[in-house]
């Protein structure tokens, strides 16, 4: 745990029930996160993580529930809307236009701040030509902070899959996002790779004060990085709190350990 200012909650989630036909993703999940934490969601595979976070930015439609958004309960809504509201998402299976350029991958991140319409940007005149600048500075501030200068002309599809977990960051962070939501940002990755992506993560959340939802396996990065965590398991949560509740909780102990309860 780290010692920033964690403010208030932004984000609650509230008796929220999924299904896909007969099959049970989450079960009255309630949670809530807080303005500048980092919040981990863990739990073994199939428990309904990713689901979750596909509820949060409006990908998946709970049957059951409320979802309370700074203070406003959201009625139903779409992923591009979320991103609007500043919700911005990395994805467990990295979701990049390989044949593109880095920096061409991270520019799409911008999409949502784009004001000018196509005409204006095609023939470049006045308003996009200064929106164009704009979005190009922003671009460049984030690969500086997230060290890729060197690689900003490679197309994505040539990158090691560490890096290209970086870029997946990258665009996310190029739409200055209130809140980021990262689906195992480090899965594949060796413990070097997974260092940086942690001092990354960091970084961001105390630079820019970004709030973060992340789902990942390691429970050493978890343990590490999180001021609270939520355990699911097959679509119910099985323990919520700090880092050290969860680590003692008996049922989530046996929940990982596979043991039966
Ligand atoms: N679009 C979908 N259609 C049908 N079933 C789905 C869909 N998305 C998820 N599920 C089901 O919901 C359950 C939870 O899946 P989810 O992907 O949320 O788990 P997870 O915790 O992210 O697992 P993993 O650790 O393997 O990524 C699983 O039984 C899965 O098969
Ligand atoms: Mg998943």
């Amino acid at each position: 745990m780290n010692g920033r200012q964690i403010g208030d909650v932004i984000l609650d989630l509230q008796n929220i029930s999924l299904r896909f036909g007969g099959v049970k993703a989450l079960t009255n999940i309630s949670f809530d996160v807080r303005e500048h934490e980092i919040r981990a969601i863990i739990g073994p595979n199939g428990a309904g993580k990713s689901s979750m976070l596909n509820v949060i930015n409006g990908v998946y439609h709970p049957q059951e529930g409320r979802i309370v958004f700074h203070g406003e309960e959201r009625r139903r809504m779409e992923p591009h809307m979320a991103a609007m509201q500043g919700i911005a998402r990395t994805f467990q299976n990295i979701a990049l236009f390989k044949g593109m350029s880095v920096l061409d991958n991270i520019m799409t991140g911008r999409i949502t701040k784009m004001k000018s319409n196509f005409l204006e940007q095609a023939i470049h005149i006045g308003r996009a030509q200064r929106e164009e600048l704009e979005h190009r500075r922003k671009v460049e501030e984030v690969i500086d902070f997230l060290e890729i200068q060197h690689i900003r002309k490679t197309p994505v599809g040539r990158l090691p899959y560490g890096l290209q977990k970086r870029v997946e960051l990258a665009r996310a962070l190029a739409a200055e996002p209130s809140m980021l939501l990262l689906d195992e940002p480090m899965a594949g990755m060796n413990v070097e790779e997974k260092q940086d992506m942690c001092r990354f993560i960091l970084d961001v959340n105390d630079q820019m004060g970004t709030t973060i939802v992340l789902i990942e396996h390691d429970m050493g990065v978890v343990m590490d990085i999180s001021d609270r965590v939520v355990v699911l398991d097959y679509g119910k949560k099985i323990g919520d709190g700090t880092p050290d509740d969860v680590r003692n909780n008996e049922e989530v102990i046996s929940a990982y350990l596979g043991v039966a309860h």
